[in-house]
């Protein structure tokens, strides 16, 4: 089949069930702007060093430029015939423009150019992704800013641990976002080195510049070695890393969110519009969204497993296994992009009832550690303490009565170093105001820690 841009020494045509098995522009096809991207600064390179004449280049710009349009309007036709992105777009650009059509592929190879393609595209999605996790970022300091005094009761073993600010948890959530923003721009140096110029594995006889191309392209520098240009996907996998890591971090979230929104908790409350109601049932309104965030941290992490095994076995250079890293990587950048546009609208309009967090927080014993750190003040062992504690909360289980509702002779029938002060000890307020440390729970490092981590967002 001759009327393949690869089909001289080839005697029939492609089983058609091949062609569609072997074909990859069903979904490379959303590359294609990086594609012409790409083509054009390959295009100018080989004008600068002479292997192309200005006319012929002068004729390719005009050519992508029209291609460009068609992509961009919806009227460019797609082949499968053409099995992928590249070759649809040079045999358009052939169609249009003739011979010098077919000069564009000197000096590169598929393997270089989907290699550099794949690199474009993901940078993109990492800069959109980048400019959405600081906005949610800073919509969660903005909501611990505003709770740095709200007092809920923390877990450990989703029991009632110790009373501490809501917006101290939530700036537990930023931390782990701060770091995910790490991790994705970490991945972006990496990742931002021009392949351009391996060709299929081993160079190219032309002399070219990659430095030129790769400058033009955005790139900090050309990749090494050719060998390693046209198999190297670690970026991918690195990006689904990160990717892996935020979905579990949001499903974490997710999953609070969730419990804090039923009838038990009753923390906090979802405005409608990120909720949705069941068909049969009147009363529901259901947390979906979260929900959903945690549902697609599956499919993340699946698509991160799939990367790895899909480069575990591939002997240098270039196999065609590697068309098969897309579908995961790009359904990596839609799912994180549209989770991460979730959370960044919700979380700031998460309404907080304060009275129902303050009253679980109380109910809960929340405040016997401090019981115990004013018996050690008083002179007692920690250990002792822990025991006199101990004792005075399986009184308050028997009778119903939390701490700080025992009258002061009740208190101390369990130690006599219990005197008239300890009421301030075991208020929620007093017991949050004591961790009054770097990174501690106190209202004053809330509001400190909320404003060091809305400067390290702003400041990128
Ligand atoms: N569609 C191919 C891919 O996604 C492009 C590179 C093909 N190269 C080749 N030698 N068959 O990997």
């Amino acid at each position: 089949d001759t009327s393949k841009l690869w089909g001289g020494r080839f005697t029939e045509a492609t089983d058609s069930f091949v062609q569609r098995f072997t074909a990859s522009v069903n979904f490379d096809q959303r590359m294609a702007q990086e594609d012409i991207e790409g083509s054009l600064a390959h295009a100018a390179m080989l004008c600068q060093v002479g292997v192309l004449s200005s006319e012929e280049l002068a004729q390719i710009e005009s050519g992508l430029g029209q291609i460009r349009e068609e992509i961009a309007n919806g009227s460019f036709e797609w082949s499968v015939e053409l099995e992928d992105v590249h070759m649809n777009i040079e045999s358009r650009l052939t169609q249009l423009i003739g011979v010098t059509g077919k000069k564009l592929h000197t000096g590169r190879s598929r393997n270089d150019q989907v290699a550099t393609d794949i690199r474009l595209h993901l940078r993109k999605a990492i800069d959109h992704i980048a400019a959405e996790l600081s906005r949610l970022q800073l919509g969660t300091i903005g909501l611990a800013e505003q709770h740095a005094d709200t007092v809920m009761p923390g877990f450990t073993h989703l029991q009632t641990a110790q009373p501490v600010a809501f917006g101290h948890h939530l700036l537990a959530w930023n931390e782990m976002l701060e770091r995910d923003h790490g991790r994705l721009l970490d991945c972006r140096k990496r990742l931002n080195q021009s392949p351009l110029g391996a060709a299929a594995l081993a160079g190219t006889t032309y002399p070219i510049q990659r430095e030129l191309t790769a400058a033009s392209l955005g790139f900090d520098k050309p990749t090494e070695n050719s060998l390693d240009s046209v198999s190297d996907r670690d970026f991918a996998i690195e990006f689904c890393g990160f990717a892996a890591l935020l979905l579990t971090h949001l499903s974490r979230m997710s999953e609070e969110l969730v419990l804090w929104t039923s009838a038990q908790f009753n923390f906090i409350e979802l405005p409608d519009r990120f909720c949705t109601g069941s068909s049969i049932m009147p009363q529901k309104k259901n947390p979906d969204v979260p929900e959903l965030v945690r549902g697609k941290t599956g499919r993340v992490n699946g698509h991160l497993i799939s990367l790895l095994t899909l480069m575990k076995s591939q002997p240098l250079a270039y196999n065609k296994d590697n068309q098969e890293d897309k579908e995961p990587l790009f359904d990596t950048i839609d799912t994180v992009v549209d989770c991460l546009r979730a959370f960044a609208d919700m979380v700031p309009a998460i309404r907080a009832r304060e009275d129902h967090m303050r009253e679980a927080a109380r109910r809960g014993f929340s405040t016997a550690t401090d019981l115990a750190d004013y018996l050690v003040r008083k002179g007692l062992p920690f250990r002792d303490a822990h025991e006199v504690v101990g004792k005075a909360v399986a009184h308050g289980v028997a009778s119903g009565l939390d701490l700080a509702e025992m009258s002061l002779e009740t208190l101390q029938g369990f130690s006599a170093d219990i005197g008239e002060d300890v009421f301030e000890v075991l208020t929620l307020e007093g017991s949050l105001a004591a961790r009054d440390h770097l990174g501690g729970t106190a209202p004053a490092q809330v509001r400190a820690a909320a404003e060091r981590a809305r400067a390290l967002v702003e400041a990128r």
